[in-house]
C-alpha cells in the first residue's frame, strides 16, 4: 500500500485505513445504539486505551483472569469506529465495554441521550507523542513517522491519526463532571492503581473484593501485561507490527519524552501547548 493509501479521511480528520473505513466511521456515528449499560474507554492514541482493555473486563469479572488470558484485547473491549465494530458490537450481550478514539462531538448520535458510561483516560502529550512515533516507526499500516522533529510538527498540527490532542482533550473535558464520565489519567494508573481501582469500583458500581484488586493489581502491572499474548498484539504478523523495531507494550513509563525532546523542541511544544490550552482549566501537564 503507498502512504497515500494509509489513511482515509472522514470528517477533516486521518483514520488508519487498514481498520478503518468511511462505512465503519459512519456506522459508529449514525446507527450505532447506545445502550444505558454499555461502558466506553475513550482515549486519543497511545494514551493507555490497552491498559484499560485489561483492566475494565477485570473489574467486570471481580479480578477472575479468564477473560484477559482467553480472549485478545480487540476482541473483549472492541473499537467502535473500526470496521469489525459492528460484527463484534451489535448483538453482543450487555453490559459491552467498547473502545472508542473518538471526540465527544464525533460519537454515536445516540450516545447523547444514553445512561452509558465513560472512563476517559489522558497522558502528558508528549508522552504520547513519543509512544506514536515509535508505534509508527513498528506498524507498516500507518504512515512513516518522518524524523522526531517533523513528528512534532505534525502532531502539534492534528495532521496524525485521529486529528489533534487538543481538540481531543477539549471536547472531553468539559463534561469531566458529568455523573456518567469519570476522567482518570495514565499517570495516576501508574502511581497508585489501588486508588484508580476504588474510583472505578464506585463509578462503575461494581463490587470488587479486596482480593480481586489484588489481582487486578498484579495483572495491570506492565510486565506482566507484557507477557500476556491476549494483550501484548504478539498474534499480529510481523509484516503489519515489527516489535523487534519497537514493542507494542514498550516503555510504560511517565516522562520518556525527556529522553526525546530537545530544550528547543520542549519549549515550542510548551509554547503551542500553552496557546492551545488558553482558558481550559486543565491542571495537567504543564512542563
Ligand atoms: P509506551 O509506548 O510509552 O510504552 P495505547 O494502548 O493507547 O496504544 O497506549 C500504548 C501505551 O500505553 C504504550 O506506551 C504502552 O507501553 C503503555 N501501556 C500499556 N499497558 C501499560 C501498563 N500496564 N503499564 C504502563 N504502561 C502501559
Amino acid at each position: 500500500m503507498s502512504e497515500a493509501q494509509l489513511n482515509i479521511v472522514f470528517e477533516g480528520l486521518l483514520w488508519p485505513s487498514h481498520v478503518h473505513s468511511e462505512e465503519s466511521l459512519r456506522y459508529a456515528r449514525e446507527e450505532f445504539q447506545v445502550r444505558d449499560d454499555d461502558v466506553f474507554i475513550v482515549t486519543y492514541p497511545k494514551s493507555g486505551t490497552t491498559w484499560l482493555q485489561e483492566i475494565l473486563p477485570l473489574v467486570y469479572s471481580n479480578g477472575d483472569l479468564t477473560p484477559v488470558h482467553t480472549v485478545p484485547n480487540w476482541q473483549r473491549v472492541p473499537w467502535l469506529e473500526q470496521k469489525t465494530g459492528k460484527s463484534l458490537l451489535e448483538n453482543r450481550p450487555s453490559p459491552r465495554l467498547i473502545t472508542t478514539h473518538l471526540t465527544y462531538h464525533m460519537m454515536p448520535k445516540s450516545f447523547y441521550t444514553s445512561k452509558a458510561k465513560v472512563v476517559y483516560v489522558s497522558r502528558n502529550p508528549k508522552d504520547a507523542l513519543v509512544s506514536s512515533f515509535h508505534y509508527h516507526g513498528m506498524a507498516s499500516f500507518l504512515e512513516n513517522p518522518g524524523t522526531f522533529e517533523e513528528f512534532i510538527d505534525k502532531f502539534l498540527e492534528g495532521k496524525v491519526m485521529f486529528g489533534s490532542w487538543f481538540d481531543h482533550i477539549k471536547s472531553w473535558w468539559p463534561r469531566k463532571d458529568q455523573d456518567n464520565i469519570l476522567f482518570l489519567t495514565y499517570e495516576e494508573l501508574l502511581q497508585d492503581m489501588r486508588s484508580a481501582l476504588l474510583k472505578l469500583k464506585e463509578f462503575l458500581g461494581k463490587p470488587l473484593s479486596d482480593d480481586a484488586i489484588e489481582r487486578i493489581v498484579t495483572q495491570t502491572k506492565f510486565n506482566n501485561m507484557k507477557q500476556n499474548k491476549m494483550s501484548n498484539y504478539s498474534f499480529v504478523p510481523e509484516e503489519l507490527m515489527d516489535q523487534k523495531k519497537s514493542n507494542f507494550l514498550r516503555k510504560g513509563i511517565a516522562g520518556d519524552w525527556k529522553t526525546h525532546f530537545t530544550t528547543a523542541q520542549t519549549e515550542h511544544f510548551n509554547s503551542v501547548y500553552t496557546q492551545e490550552m488558553k482558558g481550559i482549566n486543565f491542571p495537567f501537564y504543564k512542563d
